[in-house]
């Protein structure tokens, strides 16, 4: 098990969509607990392969940190369905101290495929399902701050900004 270096908006691999996990290799697996590993000692309740430059469709989650555990690995997600769309706070591991609120589906169906390859379909609600497309979203070069307005986004940027100049991000 290892910690992975989580990258900050602004490096490129975060625009850049992922490509599929072909084979369940011991790397995968490997690269999976390293990846639940640096979430939860970040700490944080997703974690997707771009955020430590891997540029494959994988992501971690487990919005329990501080109760029981419960790590999620989803390879290859999609998401099929949503239903009732709700507005909460989030933030994200690549954009340290930066909370904004996004509008997402409250109960989404999600496939995917687990560790042991096994092709999966899920429902997920509420701050799970949020999770689960916060998480999906990484995959496809999609961040959070791509749904706030024009000049909210904007305003994000421009104290991302102030803070690389002050090498505080
Ligand atoms: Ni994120």
């Amino acid at each position: 098990m290892a910690i992975l270096k989580i990258v900050k908006y602004g490096d490129p691999v975060l625009r850049k969509k992922t490509a599929p996990v072909t084979e369940i290799t011991d790397d995968i697996i490997q690269l999976a607990e390293d990846m639940l590993e640096t979430m939860y000692a970040a700490p944080g309740v997703g974690l997707a392969g771009p955020q430590v430059g891997v540029s494959l469709q994988i992501c971690v989650i487990d919005v329990v940190p501080e109760g029981k555990r419960n790590p999620i690995v989803l390879i290859n997600p999609k998401v099929l369905s949503g239903e009732d769309k709700v507005e909460l706070e989030e933030g994200c591991l690549s954009f340290p101290k930066i909370y904004e609120k996004v509008k997402r589906w409250n109960k989404v169906r999600v496939e995917y495929v687990d560790l042991k390859g096994n092709l999966k379909e899920v429902e997920v609600e509420g701050f799970l399902a949020k999770a689960f497309q916060h998480e999906i979203d990484h995959l496809n070069g999609k961040v959070f701050i791509d749904y706030l307005p024009d000049w909210k986004r904007k305003l994000v940027e421009k104290e991302i900004r102030r803070r690389k100049k002050g090498k505080n991000w």
